[in-house]
């Protein structure tokens, strides 16, 4: 077992009757969080200096990596300079959509898996964005930042706690940006809740649920070397939990003012994806790890709840859940987008609209949408027509790029740091041993050191 993983038992806190004259103490099990080296501070609201032009170089042109150099052409003030695959025929199509769109041509790395050495120690780049399977992220986004570069890497960044303690602590000694590229945050949703959330709607948000269900069968055979299949494969829990996690941490400012405490996690076992398999190669599998459907508990430590969920094999409609349960109002938005408000009590300008508002019913659909245009996140409002028009889900990944661009040109701080990586990756390794251990409780470490009530509440730097 590695070192990050050594347990501690707690023997206090989780107390159970077991008869009337009876109680038994039952464990939560306590990772060892790595003592930070003298000398390194966190970086909480990290400043940078400005690059009013950032240079750019991609590693990963998959399904996922030429999007975002295609996104990133819309942005003024940026250099695409280098693109690297290990497939050569990844490089040169890319290559070839920049020449088309007047861009100039990129220097282009392929042929190996360690080729991205080169890149990351090119001299003449800002940012190195990653795209490749997840278990190259972090040896990537490591030397990325040792060669001086700030780094910015697809969800999910890391896949243990080993990894995610590799990036923190590479982020705090060498004072670069590393940012998971978390998406589903900038949804328009997500970002409307989430002002809505900022300016009181709700009360105040106890409960929140997030999830990725999402039939993968169309992708498993498009993955490079079957790195995705093979991760399921090998590892139970949630092996994909930001999607799900990032917004709701966002409304309840996890490391801004609340911190994630522990977990629970429950799987059911697994038949989706070994049945695939089976199909398309004719291998049978007895010791496949994922289940079907895994669900996780989590509990903060200002007393609220959060309830994520991974399936990628059912089929089931995509939805990541988001729900926002407060204690005057309640959000969701899958499969349809509703509001719920109680109104007694709410005075003056906290009412959003008196009509017909019912606090067992979602609102009506004119009141949503005006409800929806009235709190509209600020940056939504800047930047979402060129947003749906450039695309990427819909818009959500180009608001992505546009932010992490604005603020390196800025010398801002990200919306998005180190901590958010590291709290809503860790769900990988923890609800591996959360399942391996009974569904056991785990506590969740606290990835800033001290630093979690230090920032009171989320805001985008502008
Ligand atoms: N945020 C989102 O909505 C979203 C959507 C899809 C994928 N993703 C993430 O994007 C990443 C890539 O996924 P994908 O679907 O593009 O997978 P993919 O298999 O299609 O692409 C991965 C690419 O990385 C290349 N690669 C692998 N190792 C490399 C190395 N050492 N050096 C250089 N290139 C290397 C492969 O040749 C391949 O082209 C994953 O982390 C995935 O989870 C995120």
């Amino acid at each position: 077992m590695k070192k990050a993983i050594i347990f501690a038992l707690l023997l206090s806190g989780f107390l159970v009757a077991c008869t009337s004259s009876q109680k038994i103490a039952v464990q939560a099990i306590k990772l060892v969080t790595p003592e930070r080296p003298a000398g390194q501070q966190d970086v909480l609201q990290l400043r940078t200096a400005p690059l009013p032009v950032v240079r750019v170089a991609f590693i990963g042109l998959g399904m996922r990596g030429p999007g975002a150099v295609q996104r990133m052409t819309h942005i003024p003030g940026v250099e695409i300079v280098a693109l690297c695959d290990v497939r050569e025929e990844n490089t040169r199509k890319v290559n070839t959509m920049l020449e088309r769109r007047g861009f100039p041509k990129a220097l282009e790395f392929s042929g190996d898996t360690a080729v991205w050495r080169k890149v990351t120690a090119l001299p003449d780049v800002d940012l190195i964005y990653v795209a490749t399977d997840w278990v190259s992220h972090v040896k990537i986004g490591v030397q990325a930042m040792k060669d001086g570069k700030h780094v910015a890497i697809e969800v999910p960044a890391a896949m243990s706690l080993d990894e995610i303690w590799a990036l923190v602590n590479t982020a705090e000694q060498t004072r670069k940006h590393c940012i998971q590229l978390e998406n589903c945050v900038y949804d328009f949703f997500e970002l409307t809740c989430l002002n809505m959330a900022q300016q009181g709607l709700f009360g105040e948000v106890l409960h929140v649920e997030g999830a990725y269900i999402h039939g993968l069968q169309p992708y498993w055979n498009q993955y490079w070397n079957n790195w995705r299949m093979d991760f399921n494969r090998t590892h139970r829990g949630d092996v994909y939990p930001t999607h799900g996690l990032g917004p709701v941490c966002q409304v309840l400012n996890i490391h801004r003012g609340d911190k994630m405490n522990y977990l629970v996690s429950v799987d059911t076992r697994a038949v989706g994806n070994p049945e695939f398999i089976k199909k398309n190669t004719g291998e049978e599998v007895k010791d496949f790890r994922n289940g079907d459907h895994t669900m996780t508990m989590i509990r903060t430590e200002k007393g609220k709840s959060i309830l994520i969920q991974h399936n990628v094999t059912s089929p089931r409609p995509y939805n990541r859940l988001y729900q926002l349960t407060g204690t005057r109002g309640f959000a969701n938005k899958y499969p349809t987008e509703g509001l719920a408000f109680d109104t007694e009590g709410m005075e003056g300008d906290a009412i959003p609209n008196h009509e017909n508002l019912n606090a067992h019913s979602f609102v009506p659909r004119e009141t949503r949408v005006a409800l929806m245009e009235k709190y509209k996140h600020p940056i939504a409002r800047e930047i979402e027509g060129l947003a749906r028009q450039v695309g990427g889900h819909g818009g959500m990944d180009f608001i992505m790029d546009y932010r992490l661009i604005y603020c390196l040109q800025r010398g801002l701080p990200l919306d998005m740091d180190v901590y958010d990586l590291a709290e809503w990756c860790c769900l990988i390794p923890l609800t591996e041993i959360s399942l391996d251990n009974g569904s056991m409780p785990v506590e969740i470490p606290d990835f800033t050191r001290g630093g979690w009530n230090k920032i009171q509440g989320l805001q985008f730097a502008r």
